[in-house]
């Protein structure tokens, strides 16, 4: 920034010249926002990827403004995304000049169709050309008259109300239950089209009044592919409602043939699906097909735009018509597919009693599982699930052990079978992860056919494996599936990839968890967190903190799938306050380190094949036990790669109990994993990752943090030696920089290394499978 003199009409001027955009937009909050709200800081303003949204103003800064239009283009794309987000659309665009102290002031409400449309790419990119008005008025603010009116305009908060539709509708849903997070979905989206006559939000705007434009549609129905995204909280939570994109049903339809294909002649069929939310998977079936369909789903919402489309096509919808009480809360009264009220519906009934009508289940059950990670972020895990004290559910409970129960999708699952599916040539086609035929054994059906789709297109951002397969009504006992995969792009499907499904039966921590007591034991040693350090005071422990010389560290390689995989694998010098691991023994550490490898296969592999596909098994125990001798180099391998493993928390330092707990996992200096490094035949990928990391540890050694009484590992240099800060601009800079460099390298030999060398023996020795 410099200052610079200049004349202007006989009188000298003191002007301030700034280098950086950024430089100058500072300095322009700095003198104005306290003279138009003292309490707001920068984070508040500049929220959303803009110059800052200062009450009823949107502004844009340029050190100096070569073209206005497509500078006000640029702001409109902004304002456009403010739309899409649910957030006010300010009635004021500002573009200020920053080296020419000017400002510039457009209204938005003449822009509205262009606020109104949906733009990719960058909001700066590709605006030249655009046709924009003259502004409404100019400021050069280093004069005091416009700098007041200028300062009056900052300060007013006027909004240019905008219209929904399907772009932005959940943008609004969001903001509208985060303003009021006890409203319901009918608060939102309420119409007066059945007998429950709420009136919400988006046709009679009150949160919003300032907003929006009041919704003329009289239903719901141009909502019909996100009526999932508009559920409130609660349902959220409890619905567990991801809709299915037109590519993959209209795919899934060709497995429903197939099971038509399979009625007996003579038989009527019925196509059932109990959960068939707005009808994403019936849509594009044959008038022919529609009439054997069956359909009902238990959110209000989604019944009424289900009878509005396909109302009048199919069979039966359950309930087939709004009574007085259909409304329940937000549920549809009789179309819980969970409580036996539904299983005794007469109108199903009547086909399940017909011994010759066959019936086809055809679903994509609600997908929530308690204990899963996702579940928990969004709110109090297992106390917000309703349909945990279901019919169903109790009835599955008496009949399943284990956590299999937590999962709603089973209880569709397992129903299907119980109460509906009766004759052999009976089918189900249903949509869900492989878990529950892979290792929870929920049925052993025969599997005709089956696809593999990528989770992340069912209003998920999840690259995962999701299966829809065709089972028949028949008892078997097969032990692989073959899937046709298929991603989308584009809105169509991809090639296909084949992937097979193999079934899972023995847990590490049945067959290689190591039992054994410690010789020599005390029981006074420390816990410690995910951090490799002591846990803090205040956490559960679970386990007895174990202290031995023979005692290397702890492990944990727990569940058998991949979600959140950085809590289920852990190794650390001393026992994991939460247990789900074992104490690593210093004669047969080796033998254990192919779990630890495993459990990091989806960091290294993360496409949307392998997730909720490949799972953890001890399955090959036996033969890897046997084979253990020729096995040597290979568990050397997996030594190496466990030193330089990002996920390896162990650390050195001294415990609490006064103990040096020192890391013997790690290449530096004597330890004992540097011992047995020694007798690997090392090729020369080891060569190249022995030399990085030699390079890294000489690097390391020039720190100010390097403390030469501690063994590192890759971890510990990552979090106390690879630090760094954010300078005014916001950028990272690393403390140092030449460890930092020479670590992301590093990483990236480890990937490929473990992909080619651990990975394939893994699957081998079914440690993957
Ligand atoms: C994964 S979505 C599938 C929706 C639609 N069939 C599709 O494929 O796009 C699951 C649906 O089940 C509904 N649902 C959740 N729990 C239910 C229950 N207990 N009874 C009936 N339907 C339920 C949800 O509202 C949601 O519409």
């Amino acid at each position: 920034m410099v200052k610079r003199t200049s004349e202007e009409k006989g009188v000298a001027k003191t002007m301030t010249i700034f280098n950086t955009e950024r430089e100058g937009q500072i300095e322009f909050y700095k003198i104005f926002l306290p003279l138009i709200n003292p309490s707001l800081s920068l984070d508040d303003i500049l929220a959303d990827d803009n110059d800052g949204v200062l009450n009823g103003n949107l502004l844009e800064f340029k050190l100096r403004v070569n073209d206005l239009n497509a500078t006000l283009f640029q702001c409109i794309k902004y304002l456009s995304a403010l739309r899409v987000k649910g957030k006010p659309v300010p009635a004021n665009i500002i573009i200020i000049d920053l080296n020419g102290t000017q400002a510039f002031l457009y209204k938005s409400a003449d822009y509205l169709a262009y606020i109104e449309t949906i733009y990719n790419g960058g909001a700066s990119k590709a605006n030249t050309g655009f046709v924009g008005g003259t502004y409404n008025q100019k400021y050069d603010y280093s004069k005091q008259m416009d700098a007041s009116k200028l300062i009056t305009i900052l300060k007013s908060a006027e909004w240019t109300k905008i219209h929904l539709d399907e772009n932005c509708i959940v943008g609004w849903a969001t903001s509208y239950y985060k303003s009021v997070p006890t409203a319901r979905k009918e608060d939102f989206i309420g119409d007066d089209t059945g007998k429950h006559k709420t009136i919400g939000e988006i046709r009679n705007p009150s949160i919003f009044a300032d907003y929006i434009y009041p919704y003329t549609g009289q239903s719901n129905v141009r909502f019909q592919y996100l009526m999932d995204k508009l559920n409130d909280t609660l349902q959220k939570k409890n619905l567990g409602a991801f809709y299915t994109p037109e590519a993959y049903a209209n795919k899934s339809h060709e497995l429903l043939r197939k099971a038509i294909a399979r009625v007996p002649d003579g038989y009527d069929y019925v196509i059932i699906d109990r959960c068939a939310g707005t009808g994403n998977l019936e849509k594009t079936l044959t008038d022919d097909e529609l009439s054997h369909c069956i359909l009902s789903t238990v959110e209000y919402y989604e019944y009424k735009v289900l009878q509005e489309l396909l109302g009048s096509k199919v069979r039966h919808i359950i309930p087939p018509i709004e009574a007085d009480d259909t409304f329940n809360a937000g549920l549809v009264r009789g179309a819980d597919a969970l409580s036996l009220e539904y299983i005794e519906n007469p109108i199903i009934k009547q086909y399940l009693d017909n011994p010759k009508c066959t019936v086809i289940l055809f679903e994509n059950p609600p997908y929530a599982e308690t204990t899963s990670l996702e579940h928990q972020r969004t709110g109090k895990g297992k106390s917000s699930s309703g349909w945990k004290n279901s019919y169903v559910v109790k009835e599955m409970k008496t009949n399943i052990k284990g956590s299999a129960t937590n999962d709603l999708g089973n209880a569709f699952i397992w129903s299907a079978f119980k109460y509906y599916l009766r004759q052999n040539t009976d089918s189900y086609i249903v949509y869900s992860p492989v878990k529950y035929w892979k290792a929870q054994h929920i049925i052993n059906k025969r599997f005709i056919d089956g696809y593999a789709f990528n989770r992340r297109h069912f209003h998920t951002n999840i690259d995962a494996c999701i299966m829809v397969a065709l089972w028949s009504n028949e008892e078997s006992n097969e032990e692989r599936l073959i899937l046709h995969g298929y991603d989308i792009v584009d809105s169509n499907l991809d090639t296909e990839v084949k992937l097979p499904v193999n079934r899972i039966h023995k847990l590490y921590s049945e067959l290689y968890y190591d039992k054994r007591p410690f010789s020599d034991v005390a029981e006074d040693g420390i816990l410690i967190g995910l951090n490799g350090l002591e846990a803090d005071a205040s956490v559960k422990k679970r386990i007895t903190p174990l202290y031995s010389k023979d005692m290397l560290g702890y492990m944990v390689a727990d569940s058998v799938g991949f979600d959140n995989p950085d809590a289920k694998s852990s190794l650390l010098v001393a026992g994991r306050y939460n247990g789900n691991g074992f104490y690593l023994h210093k004669d047969n550490y080796l033998t254990k380190l192919p779990m630890f490898c495993a459990s990091r296969y989806i960091t290294y592999n993360r496409q949307w094949t392998e997730r909720a596909r490949i799972m953890k098994s001890a399955d090959g125990a036996d033969r890897f036990n046997k084979n253990i001798n020729n096995l040597d180099q290979w568990l050397r391998k997996c030594l190496l790669f466990t030193c330089l493993e990002m996920q390896n928390h162990m650390r050195s330092f001294t415990g609490s109990d006064g103990r040096f707990y020192r890391n013997e996992l790690c290449l530096d200096g004597d330890t004992i994993a540097s011992k047995d490094l020694a007798k690997l035949n090392t090729n020369d990928t080891e060569k190249q990752l022995l030399a990085q990391w030699q390079y890294l540890m000489a690097e390391v050694k020039k720190t100010k943090e390097y403390n030469k009484a501690l063994t590192y590992g890759v971890y510990q240099i990552f979090v106390e030696i690879d630090t760094s800060y954010k300078d005014d601009d916001g950028n990272t800079v690393w403390n140092n920089l030449e460890v930092h460099s020479a670590l992301q390298t590093l990483k990236k030999l480890v990937k490929e290394y473990y992909n080619k060398e651990i990975v394939p023996k893994l699957f081998e020795h079914e440690f993957l499978k």
